[in-house]
């Protein structure tokens, strides 16, 4: 049985693979309408979530599956004080598979080690985020054409965004990717992953603090929301929340070619004047998400496409 908890649980030649299963589902849903039947999935969120609650409850009923699970922490029996441990060891006698969100970094780790069924990490706290990095992934290459040589520069949030986090973990095992990373001071990728995934491997990388410095450079822009809930003061907060705003003047500067891409929600980041600029791929990645999710959990519960007889690979 295998899990996601963290985009290096699967390798570079599986992610490809599941990306290939997610653009054939994307280019015919309907084909996998049955797939999943009798299956259920377990949606355990304890997190506020729109589209990765639902994106993934979509794909499990557009796989012909069920679903179970609950919204809120506050609502399950977390608020009696029920550790995740315990939770997911009762969950794998309802369901087949489990996503679960959780505000603790570790959580779906822990939830994975306790658990009977597969588990997919659906966020936890500020440390990763594994199925966003599939979906931006998936619309990087569906945008370009490819997954290498590229210069990407990711700009907000950078410490405690946990898609960025996950998402320089993939691209770091693609070849010739430049990474940008703009932010303020005190919004800098964590050394850790500086450390760990850029300069144990050599990758190019620069940090500045201005978009319009580097934005005509970039093939792909990465957005990201400043994470109130999780700075320690709301002062803090406050100074740092429009640090930056992409609008159309500063997509002026940019490639006509470059796509601009946000896991939502946005909240000024990008002005809305941006929206209908053919380089805006966030409405486009949330799609990719039910495909991409669709994909995953076929894989994980072992279920063959029945466009190709296989499964995407072995779990
Ligand atoms: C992101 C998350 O939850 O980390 N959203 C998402 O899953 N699409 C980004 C965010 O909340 O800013």
């Amino acid at each position: 049985m295998r899990h996601l908890i963290d985009p290096a649980d699967f390798t570079l030649e599986e992610t490809l693979r599941l990306m290939d299963l997610a653009d054939r589902i994307h280019d015919d849903p309907a084909a996998y309408r049955n797939v999943a039947e009798r299956k259920r999935l377990a949606s355990l969120f304890y997190e506020p979530s729109t589209r990765t609650r639902l994106s993934f409850e979509a794909a499990m009923y557009n796989l012909g599956g069920q679903v179970l699970g609950f919204p809120d922490g506050g609502v399950s029996s977390a608020a009696k004080g029920e550790t995740v441990a315990d939770t997911i060891r009762i969950i794998s006698f309802y369901a087949d598979i489990a996503a679960i969100r959780h505000p603790k970094e570790g959580a779906a780790l822990r939830a994975a080690r306790f658990s009977g069924i597969p588990v997919i990490n659906a966020g936890d706290g500020g440390h990763s985020h594994p199925t966003q990095t599939l979906l931006d992934m998936m619309t990087i290459r569906r945008r370009t054409g490819r997954l290498t040589d590229l210069t990407v520069g990711f700009c907000g949030d950078l410490k405690f965004g946990r898609t960025v986090h996950s998402l320089i973990r993939e691209l770091a095992r693609c070849e010739g990717i430049k990474f940008v990373l703009i932010s303020p001071e005190e919004l800098r990728v964590p050394d850790y992953i500086i450390e760990e995934e850029l300069q144990a491997r050599n990758l190019p990388f620069v940090e500045v603090r201005t978009m319009e410095e580097v934005l005509p450079e970039l093939d792909i822009l990465y957005m990201t929301r400043v994470q109130r809930e999780r700075f320690f003061n709301e002062e803090d907060y406050v100074r740092l929340k429009n640090t930056y705003v992409l609008t159309k003047e500063k997509l002026a500067l940019a490639k006509p070619t470059m796509s601009v891409l946000h896991p939502l929600p946005r909240v000024n980041e990008i002005a809305l004047e941006v929206d209908d600029d053919p380089r805006a791929a966030y409405f486009e990645q949330a799609e990719n998400g039910v495909y991409m999710r669709m994909a995953l959990i076929m894989t994980l519960l072992g279920l063959k496409d029945p466009k190709t007889g296989e499964v995407a690979f072995e779990c």
